[in-house]
């Protein structure tokens, strides 16, 4: 398999996803090439694993190049605005491509193809496929129509589709880390969030099927799973909840790290913490969007909580798991937010100091409850300027919390050479901080290694290793 670093950040709409590049197999092969490229948050990215399996599977071969490729797929995003616009001129840039080769299929993957269904094919004269989430195993078949002559989609959404028994090719892969997806789809009805609309009714994969996809990656030398879920702490499959689940992950081997996203503030529990605790290759880190910290802006935000529920969640994590990494999503400009409103925000980050944030300005989505019930009515200028000084105030908060980290030892998991030079090693510490240090001969990608932090920046950790 072709090895290519990937970043494991979340929610980001900028980033593109790596095109990928796997052996043919050519007892299988069909001869044709597909190219796929994947927008917006880990679970898309997860998905166009699922969808390299299903066309493998069917004698496709993958190609890193579009140009030369039979069928290029678009796993899109709809979050904001401005991840569908990306998705756009993307599309504009396979046009030459297609021009030269008239027989290329495109096709339009993922949450931007269930928002837009059939309308996309109206749009967009280049798309011959529009296949929301749910449909992904009626692409071999979606294909031939469009071999056939026609133009095809798929965007039916399921109460059961897990994907369950697909086992994931793993692209753009370190060898060291993957993602297995835990659960599909979201309940809640954040009045802001498309993603109930994209992704349908929450449900949750088996979990033994879950343990072995775990015990697989491991047999294969990966040391570290992510659990993926919009809520994970609302995972629930007979009877198993999802501290159950984590234990059960957890004793697949103590070697295997363990992490897990997106906790909701709502739901995540004692029980959750507790089993942190317990077992020392589950991470101390959790992801716990606020969005606001204002309650007011809460409610209308259907969070379903409020600013003392959710310092009351932090604060039990500081108690329970006292070394814990915590980070969090923000919106800013959100409908009607005033200023003392966004204040609460600010102040809310004052109270946490957060390792980490994702930080957005409010992106009205068509079809959401915000966007039916409420006025976006937060001039842009004023979201910027929030979003603005929400970013820096991260940046000294990250910076504060780094260099608690300094001249203390951390346990790391080495994920290759670093991006800027291949003398050093890099590697996330428990918290799930970036840890720089020079390359030592004895230790190798896989391993964990004591490093001990000599300085940082507001994102790094710089050390050395020390067994
Ligand atoms: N399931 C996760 C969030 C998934 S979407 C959760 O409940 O926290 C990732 C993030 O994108 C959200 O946490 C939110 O901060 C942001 N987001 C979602 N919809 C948005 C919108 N319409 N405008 C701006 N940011 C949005
Ligand atoms: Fe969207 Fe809310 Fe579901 Fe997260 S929990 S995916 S923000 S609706
Ligand atoms: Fe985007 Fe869909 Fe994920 S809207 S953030 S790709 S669930």
């Amino acid at each position: 398999m072709f090895e290519i670093p990937t970043s494991t950040k979340q929610h980001d709409e900028s980033r593109q996803g790596e095109a990928l590049l796997l052996e043919k197999d050519p007892q299988k092969s069909n001869g044709r090439k597909l190219y796929i490229e994947s927008y917006g948050c880990q679970m898309n990215f997860s998905d166009s694993e699922i969808v390299a399996s299903i066309l493998l599977d069917k004698g496709f071969e993958t190609t890193r190049d579009y140009k030369e490729a039979d069928v290029v797929f678009i796993n899109t995003c709809s979050i904001r605005e401005n991840a569908e616009q990306r998705v756009r001129n993307r599309l504009k840039e396979f046009e030459s491509a297609k021009a030269k080769n008239p027989g290329m299929v495109v096709g339009v993957l993922g949450c931007m193809a269930e928002r837009l269904k059939s309308k996309f094919l109206e749009e967009e004269r280049l798309v011959d496929v529009v296949v929301g989430p749910d449909a992904y195993r009626d692409l071999p078949n979606l294909i031939e129509k469009v071999d056939e002559g026609s133009r095809a989609v798929n965007v039916l959404l399921s109460r059961e589709e897990t994907y369950a028994d697909i086992s994931p090719v793993r692209l753009n892969t370190n060898g060291v880390t993957a993602f297995i997806s835990i659960m599909r789809g979201c309940d809640n009805m954040c009045s802001f969030c498309v993603v109930p609309f994209t992704r349908g009714r929450e449900r949750s994969r088996d979990s033994q099927s879950i343990v072995k996809e775990a015990r697989d990656l491991f047999d294969a030398g990966y040391r570290e799973v992510t659990l993926l879920g919009q809520n994970v702490d609302s995972y629930n499959h007979e009877n198993t909840n999802f501290a159950n689940l984590l234990e059960m992950v957890a004793l697949v081997n103590p070697l295997l790290r363990v992490r897990f996203s997106t906790s909701h503030p709502k739901d995540i529990t004692d029980e959750v913490l507790y089993t942190m605790v317990k077992y020392d290759n589950i991470c101390k880190y959790i992801h716990l969007p606020v969005q606001s910290g204002n309650s007011r802006i809460l409610k209308l935000m259907n969070r379903t909580y409020d600013r003392e529920w959710y310092k009351e969640r932090v604060d039990a994590i500081r108690r329970i798991i006292p070394d814990c990494g915590i980070s969090t999503d923000v919106i800013t400009g959100f409908c009607s937010e005033t200023e003392e409103e966004y204040q609460d925000t600010l102040s809310m980050m004052d109270y946490v100091k957060y390792d980490f944030a994702y930080m957005f300005a409010y992106s009205e989505r068509p079809g959401t409850l915000a966007a039916k019930r409420y006025a976006d009515d937060v001039p842009e200028e004023v979201k910027k300027q929030r979003l603005t000084e929400v970013v820096d105030r991260q940046r000294q908060h990250s910076l504060e919390r780094l260099t608690t980290y300094v001249g203390k030892v951390h346990n790391v998991l080495i994920e290759g050479t670093s991006k800027r030079s291949d003398k050093d090693y890099c590697g996330r510490n428990d918290q799930n901080t970036m840890v720089v240090f020079p390359v030592d001969e004895r230790y190798k990608k896989g391993d964990y290694v004591r490093v001990y932090a000599e300085t940082c920046t507001s994102a790094t950790l710089i050390g050395r290793i020390i067994g």
